[in-house]
């Protein structure tokens, strides 16, 4: 099967609007960009492919899946580092009021590194590059940062500012201390989340594949620094991948280094195991979808791109017609940024243990107040002086002790003297860490889309859309060869039986049977069953194949087996043998 010549885009777009894929949001409002709706088809191939995913990336290796709100309090956001460093650079024109974000621009003009660039910089750019508004020509103004993230108020007195959470990650480090504890301490730990994230993109103009919801599927994978060995990595350890690691951004260039991910982890390439094991992994799972690892590369971020909470991070991209590289997954080593801050900004112990092979003699300060003393000093106030005094950390009461000799609480000034400071000792086989953090992160839009891109295929003129069977929306259609009444009644039974095995089944028997095989190939239904005259004699139908329109007689009661085969990856020729009368 060939690849269709015209714009790609176009045709896969105009076929997810007529058959049900997806479509413009609010069409009749006149539409809004960045916002899609599924319809019928494209809302089932979604929820496969995030099947899919969890089966590849969660329930494979026993990780766990947890379901944090979406709207998220400002302070959680602050911590993070969103609130400061979550911000697009935008240029508006001076002439059509039009905004837009800089880089697109400046990369369309043939500018390099341009998600490195600061505000000035994309000034100096667009100066040395003559760029103006590519609505009307005008002059653009001066370049500024944009937070992209849609904040709202949470309760009736629009006081308590919140955010619709940019990715779900938050979640799981907000949520990690109690997770941690249900899961039984376990580490490594994997946390999963597939859920909607919002983003309030400047100018939206790319259609699927650039929105301002987006349904992300990310495991936050909990380590410890000290042990950091993926006990899975020998399952990709060969996988050859294409690399285009920063050694090679930095000369200016965007060759690809087709290297194993082991030896992208021997060679410095990747600097966490786990991190290789996930893009090993996210390059097969990918290929599933029908994405051939050569049309699929790993981008190493510079560090001005880099996202503030990553010390490492690679875009898978994906080959697609319009847009060239497109960013599909991110693979981000986020050491333990997110758990620190949360610590820092909450006071609470989001660490985890490590159980040493021998135990050691910790020992630690503690701190009491001495409260009779302070009594004598403070009076009647003793009950709030002791109520903030125990509200404090105790590393931050020493602290103050140690670097200033004296604490302030609840306006009164308490000196060391007023401290019983000791030491004290203990045997422990149990030491405590702050994990480190992995993070595979999908855009399940993007996937889908890519997934419908590369299977968009033509043959003798008509469009076949060569899904794999596991992510097809419909699994099978069931067609009378003719509209009447043996053939339809055999056809329902078999539908019937279909439908109550699970499989998502179709029941066709308007138009001719060639217009009916060409609607069930656009939308890549893999196999198609027709009941014919000879069915109602031998008990025998007709099987199709969408890809080689091979046909060949099953029995009708192995129906139900044949698509399940086939759903499970085996090919028709396969599905077929022993079958076949
Ligand atoms: N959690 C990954 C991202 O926000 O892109």
């Amino acid at each position: 099967m060939e690849r269709p010549k015209r714009d790609l885009v176009d045709e896969v777009s105009g076929l997810a609007a007529r058959r049900g894929f997806f479509w413009n949001a609010y069409e009749i409002y006149g539409g809004v960009s960045g916002f899609l709706t599924w319809g019928p088809l494209g809302a089932v191939l979604k929820r496969k492919i995030a099947d899919l995913w969890r089966k590849t990336f969660v329930l494979k290796h026993g990780f766990i899946e947890i379901d944090a709100p979406l709207v998220t309090p400002y302070p959680v956001f602050e911590a993070s580092g969103h609130v400061e460093g979550f911000k697009d650079t935008m240029v508006a024109c001076l002439k059509c009021s039009q905004r837009f974000k800089a880089d697109e621009l400046l990369s369309k003009a043939g500018a390099r590194h341009v998600e490195t660039l600061s505000p000035s910089q994309v000034d100096s750019q667009i100066h040395r590059l003559g760029v103006t508004c590519p609505e009307c020509d005008g002059t653009l103004g001066k370049a500024s940062l944009f937070t992209t993230m849609f904040q709202t108020t949470i309760g009736p007195l629009g006081d308590s500012v919140g955010f619709l959470r940019p990715e779900t990650a938050q979640g799981m480090f907000t949520e990690f201390k109690r997770t941690y504890s249900v899961e039984r301490k376990k580490m490594p730990l994997g946390i999963a989340q597939v859920g909607r994230v919002f983003r309030n993109e400047i100018s939206p103009r790319q259609g699927p594949i650039r929105l301002r919801e987006i349904d992300f599927m990310e495991v936050e994978l909990f380590y410890d620094p000290e042990r950091p060995e993926c006990p899975f990595l020998g399952e990709v350890r060969d996988v050859m991948m294409n690399l285009v690691p920063e050694s090679v951004l930095l000369k200016g260039e965007e060759e690809m280094l087709e290297v194993s991910v082991g030896s992208a982890l021997d060679e410095g390439f990747v600097k966490s195991e786990w991190l290789g094991y996930f893009m090993g992994l996210a390059q097969g799972f990918m290929s599933l979808l029908g994405i051939p690892p050569s049309r699929q590369r790993f981008r190493e971020h510079l560090e001005g791109e880099r996202a503030h909470y990553s010390k490492q991070t690679f875009d898978q991209e994906v080959l697609l017609s319009r847009w060239g590289w497109v960013e599909v997954s991110g693979h981000a080593h986020r050491t333990d940024f997110d758990l620190s801050a949360h610590m820092s900004k909450t006071g609470e112990d989001l660490t985890a243990e490590r159980v040493l092979r021998k135990a050691v003699r910790k020992s630690h300060r503690r701190v009491r107040p001495k409260t009779e003393l302070i009594k004598e000093l403070v009076g009647d106030d003793i009950g709030a002086v002791m109520r903030e005094l125990n509200s404090w950390p105790q590393e931050q009461t020493l602290g103050e002790l140690d670097d200033k000799g004296h604490v302030y609480v609840a306006g009164y000034r308490l000196k060391r003297q007023l401290f019983r400071i000791e030491t004290i000792e203990k045997k422990t086989q149990i030491e405590r860490f702050i994990p480190y953090v992995a993070e595979p992160s999908f855009g399940l839009e993007r996937v889908a889309y890519s997934t419908l891109e590369y299977g968009f295929k033509s043959k003798e003129g008509r469009v076949v859309l060569a899904l794999p069977p596991q992510v097809a929306p419909v699994e099978a259609a069931v067609f009378p060869i003719v509209s009447r009444k043996p053939l339809e009644e055999m056809a329902g039974r078999i539908h019937s039986e279909l439908l109550e095995k699970g499989i998502r089944a179709t029941l066709e028997s308007k138009e001719t049977i060639g217009r009916r095989y060409a609607r069930a190939d656009e939308i890549g239904v893999p196999v198609c069953i027709t009941v014919d005259r000879q069915s109602l004699k031998d008990e025998t139908v007709t099987a199709r194949d969408r890809d080689s329109w091979e046909q060949l007689r099953i029995p009708a009661a192995s129906c139900t087996e044949f698509v399940q085969k086939i759903l499970g990856s085996e090919s028709f020729g396969e599905a077929a043998q022993g079958m076949a009368t």
